[in-house]
């Protein structure tokens, strides 16, 4: 069988499980940015940080997929919140739904890890983006407020890290 982990990070943490999940299964791990005969690989293994809900590179890679009955696909997002929340859980899924033909939503094996952030690393664009969400949150109700939005105000303007990589026990055992 013929396997590849393929992953979309910004500033690191999808990365870092990524390359723990390469040194697990023995899996090569590379970007998405270079991933070139993705048609090659039986199993894909596709890990994306969330950013505003689109995981980071997924559409651009699954694109270039041309038959996937075939094939494994295993998506992981990795974002900031609680993916333990079923609310938040859901919603991520949902997104997920939007950025993925039918087919291969309905194919793929979804999993989710949490991440981390790190402020004074965010580019202009980033922080700006995370300023405006915050001042959207801070200000409403507790009981309007999703685990999503607690856990942006509880992080934010910090460098925090749930990176756990026991969590990717379960991909292992899907692998
Ligand atoms: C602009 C921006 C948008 C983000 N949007 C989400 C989001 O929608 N859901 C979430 O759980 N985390 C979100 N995050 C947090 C990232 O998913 C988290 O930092 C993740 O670990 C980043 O992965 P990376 O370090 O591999 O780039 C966002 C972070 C930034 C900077």
């Amino acid at each position: 069988m013929n396997n590849i982990i393929i992953y979309g990070s910004h500033y690191g943490t999808t990365k870092q499980y990524a390359e723990e999940l390469s040194r697990r299964t023995n899996i090569k791990a590379i970007s998405f940015k270079e991933v070139k005969e993705i048609n090659d690989y039986n199993n894909i293994i596709y890990l994306g940080g969330l950013y505003a809900g689109g995981v980071l590179g997924m559409s651009k890679t699954i694109k270039k997929l041309n038959d996937v009955s075939n094939k494994k696909i295993i998506i992981v997002t990795v974002g900031l919140s609680d993916p333990t929340d079923e609310v938040n859980k859901n919603n991520i899924r949902n997104n997920i739904k939007n950025q993925l033909p039918k087919e291969i939503f309905e194919k793929a094996k979804i999993f989710h890890l949490r991440g981390g952030i790190d402020y004074s690393k965010l580019n202009f664009a980033h922080k700006t983006m995370m300023k405006l969400l915050y001042n959207a949150v801070k200000n409403l109700q507790k009981e309007k407020q999703t685990a999503e939005d607690r856990t942006m105000i509880e992080t934010y303007n910090k460098k925090v890290s749930f990176i756990d990589f026991s969590s990717l026990d379960k991909i292992i055992d899907e692998i």
